[in-house]
């Protein structure tokens, strides 16, 4: 180590668990070992054509240059029409951003407004950042843990529970990243009855995966569902998971404008603006053709079928059937404190992985990650006999174990 002394700040935060996987994942592949790598939570699909032809006009019409920080004039209203079109919020220009990628939004709307002692009520299981983009921005994360009854979602009971007059934030990821958990309406009307009691919770609404949903189920926003909360609540979406166009790097939201003034200062000094042309290939996407969407979305629901089936037969395993976005969260309980063939004791759901890795080369990532053990999380967003050979790959190391 140089004689470079790292800030405190750094030390409230991990490299997160899942490109710690895909990575050592890579490693193993390079090293000329057979591995299937179910880590790493971006859709298969290619970036639509039309989508890339956009981006590659733009540059050549020279719109390579910096961009304003909020994002151009031109993506701004194409992100007011979706919001209009599909969520039914209505939105005026300064009240939509984009960021580079939903995860830079959620970083400038916690930096923003968390201070020391401030809490953030983050649902369990969760995506990794919450907490760590809490943490990074000296709050405190209050995580409540949801029951696999109930699709692993927040009551209104568990809110009311937890709320305290600190409570700054309640993030609500639907669908949930890694449960893939959807909440319907009449569950969104009662978390937001809640929050109505208590008007100084603010809501950051992830909808990063707003189009993966099954079982033609209804999506639903919460600052729709219940308008009354629209000035407190941030709604989160972005091209990511729906164009998969996560190298893209682009994300946007809808929120209060004073909040978003404040967002768009903390982009100015960070990265300056967003991709030019990368904010040319969402508006494209946004504004184009969507007759992909739900056929994308079918093909992650048959892969969806196919990988509950295929864990459910595993030895020891139990899956509930996910109502949107790409993943699967198996219970493995029935494993914990077997031993391996080598004779290694399996102690825990990072244990399980890790055995899974090493002794069948499939690599997935620890429920631990996610706040909620002894679970673990699949992505399932890879070809259907990809995913088979990964679930026989599985069935076989459950089987193997004593
Ligand atoms: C729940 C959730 N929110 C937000 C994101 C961020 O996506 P991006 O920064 O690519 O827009 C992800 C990506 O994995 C996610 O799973």
């Amino acid at each position: 180590m140089s004689g470079i002394k790292i800030a405190e700040r750094l030390s409230r935060i991990e490299p997160t668990a899942s490109s710690i996987a895909s990575q050592k994942a890579r490693e193993m592949k390079a090293a000329g070992i057979d591995v299937i790598s179910l880590s790493v939570g971006e859709p298969d699909f290619p970036t639509p054509e039309h989508v890339i032809d956009a981006a590659y006009e733009a540059a050549k019409r020279g719109e390579t240059r910096y961009t304003n920080a909020a994002g151009t004039p031109e993506m701004k209203q194409a992100v007011i029409d979706k919001f209009k079109r599909e969520n039914g919020l209505e939105y005026a220009m300064d009240e939509v951003m984009v960021g580079s990628g939903g995860k830079q939004l959620l970083f400038d709307a916690l930096v923003s407004t968390v201070e020391e002692g401030d809490e953030v009520i983050v649902p369990a299981p969760y995506w990794i950042s919450y907490i760590d983009h809490v943490k990074f921005a000296g709050g405190t994360p209050v995580v409540v843990t949801g029951h696999a009854e109930n699709g692993f979602k927040l009551t209104p009971e568990q809110l009311e529970a937890a709320i305290t007059p600190n409570t700054r934030w309640l993030v609500l990821n639907s669908p949930s990243n890694p449960s893939g958990a959807v909440y319907e309406r009449d569950e969104l009307k009662g978390l937001a009855d809640v929050l109505l009691r208590h008007p100084q919770v603010a809501i950051f609404a992830d909808e990063i995966y707003e189009h993966i949903v099954f079982d033609d189920l209804e999506f639903c926003s919460i600052a729709a569902v219940e308008p009354r909360l629209k000035d407190r609540t941030v709604t989160m979406n972005g091209a990511s998971k729906v164009y998969s166009m996560t190298g893209w790097r682009i994300g946007y939201c809808g929120g209060p404008a004073p909040l978003l003034k404040e967002m768009t200062k903390l982009q100015q000094q960070i990265t300056g603006s967003n991709s030019s042309v990368s904010q040319a290939a969402a508006l494209a996407a946004l504004s184009g053709p969507q007759d992909f969407v739900p056929k994308n979305t079918q093909s992650f629901q048959d892969r969806r079928d196919l990988v509950v089936s295929m864990l459910n037969q595993a030895t020891g395993l139990k899956c509930s059937v996910p109502k949107g976005a790409f993943y699967v969260f198996p219970e493995c309980g029935a494993l914990i404190g077997k031993k391996t063939p080598e004779g290694k004791v399996i102690e825990n759901d990072t244990d399980l992985v890790m055995y899974f890795l090493e002794s069948h080369g499939v690599a997935c990532v620890q429920g631990a990650a996610y706040g909620m053990s002894p679970y673990f999380r699949i992505s399932y967003a890879a070809a259907e006999d990809e995913l088979r050979a990964a679930c026989e790959r599985i069935q076989r190391a459950c089987a193997a174990l004593r």
